[in-house]
Parts: structure tokens; sequence; C-alpha cells
């Protein structure tokens, strides 16, 4: 593969579009090609971003001048999807959850394991100024050993905004899968792996009225828990606690917080790029705001894949890579678990701390 990395999109929905708008700002890929099942969707997106090759799904997984497949599908698509990328030995970057179920999951990573082609995994909002700063702060020893951490994404759901929201009612979506996914990556980007989880989950409505057009007033059957409370023991011994819901109207509780034995960290919304990261000492009597150290405080959605073409062309792991994104997976699938079980569930999955960015002002994803 040569830089730029030539990439084809599947998926052209709501998406698709900050992809687009950000790839032509990154130099290391460059989207070539689209595709949708339905076929106009994929034309309107490359009228609207000036691309010239619009393909069906098959089409483009089977182009020999694609290098990455780019999977923008919903959750329950990214499996099928995914796998026929995998299998027609494309290296394949997919939108988050990287499949449904933990099985599903580790299937993708066997296949591209046996293919010998990479897979990487939204979110890549870890690799952002807010987070990327936050862990250079926390390795210096800012806050002494790591505590605890804390996370919450208090919301009201999809269908006020979203022009199709079923998707997060049913497999696949819901609180965790949707939103925690961002948290859970960012903590385990910090903090490492985790070792067991418990929970507990519920769903408060069966039925949700969509109030967003053009599906305004349809009805959609919830299929999954929508208020998801887990408990997370990571293997460093830090504990954290993450509540992820759509059946609140309103909260005043932080994103995350992360307690360490000398002073407090407030993270920024991981579903962000920027900041603002502040920091409390023992002793201060005040927060104070860190400045950011990195770049990408705006990017939106596409560093992970460029990172991905760079790290292929240096023969170094990617950072938004299969192995977290499995291990994240089986996180939110095991609270689940653990709710319906009443017990704590061991995870299986292991990964690294991805290696942090290096420092610098960026305009692709290596320093200038
Ligand atoms: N909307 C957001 O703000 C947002 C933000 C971050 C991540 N995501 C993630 O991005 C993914 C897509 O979300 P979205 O909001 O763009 O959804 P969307 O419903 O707007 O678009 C999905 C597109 O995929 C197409 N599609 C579905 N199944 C397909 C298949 N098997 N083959 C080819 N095309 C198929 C649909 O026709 C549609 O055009 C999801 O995984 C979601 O979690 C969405």
């Amino acid at each position: 593969m040569k830089l730029p990395a030539r990439i084809g999109l599947i998926g052209c929905g709501i998406i698709s579009s900050r992809y687009l708008e950000v790839a032509q700002e990154l130099p290391e890929i460059e989207i070539v090609a689209c595709a949708d099942m339905i076929r106009a969707a994929a034309e309107t997106q490359a009228r609207n971003y000036g691309l010239d090759r619009v393909l069906s799904p098959a089409e483009l997984i089977a182009a020999p001048d694609i290098d990455i497949v780019l999977n923008l599908t919903p959750p329950a698509a990214h499996y099928s999807v995914s796998k026929a990328a995998l299998e027609a030995s494309k290296a394949t970057y997919s939108e988050k959850p990287l499949a449904v179920t933990y099985q599903e999951g580790e299937r993708l990573l066997a296949l591209a394991k046996e293919k010998n082609v990479r897979i990487g995994c939204a979110p890549d909002t870890f690799l952002g100024a807010g987070f990327q700063s936050a862990r250079r702060y926390l390795d210096e020893g800012i806050i002494g050993a790591p505590v605890a951490a804390t996370a919450f994404l208090m919301s009201r759901g999809h269908e006020h905004w979203h022009a199709n929201p079923a998707f997060y009612y049913k497999p696949g979506g819901g609180p965790m899968f949707d939103m925690g996914v961002y948290y859970l990556t960012a903590f385990v980007h910090l903090l490492g792996p985790v070792r067991r989880v418990t929970g507990s989950a519920r769903a408060t409505w069966a039925k949700r009225t969509i109030e967003s057009e053009p599906r305004r007033g349809e009805v959609i059957e919830v299929e999954v828990p929508t208020h998801v409370a887990g408990v997370l023991d990571f293997a460093s011994g830090a504990i954290g606690a993450i509540i992820t819901t759509f059946d609140t109207q309103a909260s005043m509780l932080p994103r995350m917080e992360l307690y360490g034995t000398t002073g407090t960290l407030s993270l920024p919304d991981p579903n962000t790029f920027g900041g603002p990261l502040q920091v409390r000492s023992a002793g201060d009597e005040a927060w104070q705001e860190l400045p950011l150290r990195f770049g990408h405080a705006d990017r939106s959605r596409g560093i992970g894949p460029a990172d991905m073409a760079m790290s292929t062309l240096e023969g170094a792991p990617h950072r938004a890579n299969g192995d977290m994104a499995l291990h994240v997976l089986e996180i939110m699938e095991a609270i689940h678990v653990a709710s319906d079980t009443g017990r704590h569930v061991k995870l299986s999955s292991q990964c690294e701390r991805p290696q942090p960015l290096p420092e610098g002002v960026y305009a692709g994803v290596r320093p200038d």
C-alpha cells in the first residue's frame, strides 16, 4: 500500500458525510468510491463530495485498486459487510461497534489474521487532542496512580434528531453499544484492559415514537436495554463505574473523571476530539485547565483509518485496532450478561493500551 491509501466507503448515511469531509484534509487517505444497498444514497454522497465512482457493495469489495474498505453501515450489518471485505483480503475499518456480538467480533479478527490483513474499528476520538493529552499527562503522573474512573452518558435517546433511529433500539444499539463504546474505548486507552465486569440493565419503554423527520410518528419496538449501569475492574486494579442511558430527561453529571492517588482529571466528552481537560490536585483550591499538546482538536472521524494506513506503511500496529475493539465489545456484552445472570463476568479477550501518538502539531496523523 502506498499513501494516500485508496478507500472504498460502504454505507452512505448520516455519518458518511463526516468521513468524506475529513478525508479531504488528511494526506494519508483518499476516498475513491462509495456504495450503499440503496444506490441512490451512494449517488447522492458521490454528487455531494465529488466522487466519480458509485459501485455496488460487491463491486467495491472486489475492486483491485481499493486498499481499505470503510464500513459505515448500521451495527447489524457490520459483521456481514466486514466479513465479505476480509474474505476478499481487503483491509477493513468499521464504524462501531465491531460487531453485534463478541462471537461475531472474534470471527472477524480470526478472518483478518487468516487473510493477513488489518482490521480497524471506530471510535477514533481517543486519537484526538483531548484524550491524547490526557494520556500524556496521566503517564507523566499528574494524578499519581489511577484509583478509579467514572463515566456518564445521560440522554433522551436518538429518536428526537436521527432521520432513521430504529437501529438504536435493536441488537447492536442501546446506549452501551452505541455511546458507551466511546467511554470504554477512552478508558481502555488510558487505563488498559478490564479483568471482570458486573452490571444492571433495564428497558424503561417497550416502544418509542420517532419525533424527527421524515419518520415522525412511526413507532419503534425496543429490543434492547435502554438504561445500563456497569462496574469495571481494570487489570491494573483501578475500578470504573459507567452509566449509559436513553431513559433520562436531564442530568448535570460530568462526562468522565479519572481519580488518582494525588489528584483528579476531568476528561472531555469522548464523542469529541478536543478538550476541555482539567486537573485538581490534592491541596488545590480550584480546577486548572490543562493545555492540549496534540493536534486534531476539531477533526471528526477519519484519523483512525488514516493512522491504520500510515501504520501499515511503517509496519507498526495501528491504534484504533481490532484487538481493542473486540475487548470493548466483550466488556459491553458482558455487562448485559452480568445483569441477566446476576454475577461478575470474567473477560477472556486481551488487548494492549495503544501507543500514544507522537506529540506535535498535525496536518496528517504524524507531526509535521
Ligand atoms: N449518525 C451519527 O451521528 C453517528 C456517529 C458516529 C458513529 N455512527 C455509526 O455509524 C454507523 C452508521 O450510522 P448512520 O447514522 O450513518 O446510519 P444511517 O442509517 O444514516 O446510514 C447507514 C447506511 O448504510 C446503508 N446500509 C445498510 N445496510 C447495508 C448493507 N448491508 N450494505 C450496504 N449498505 C448498507 C443504508 O442504506 C444507509 O444508507 C453506525 O454504526 C453508527 O453507530 C453514527
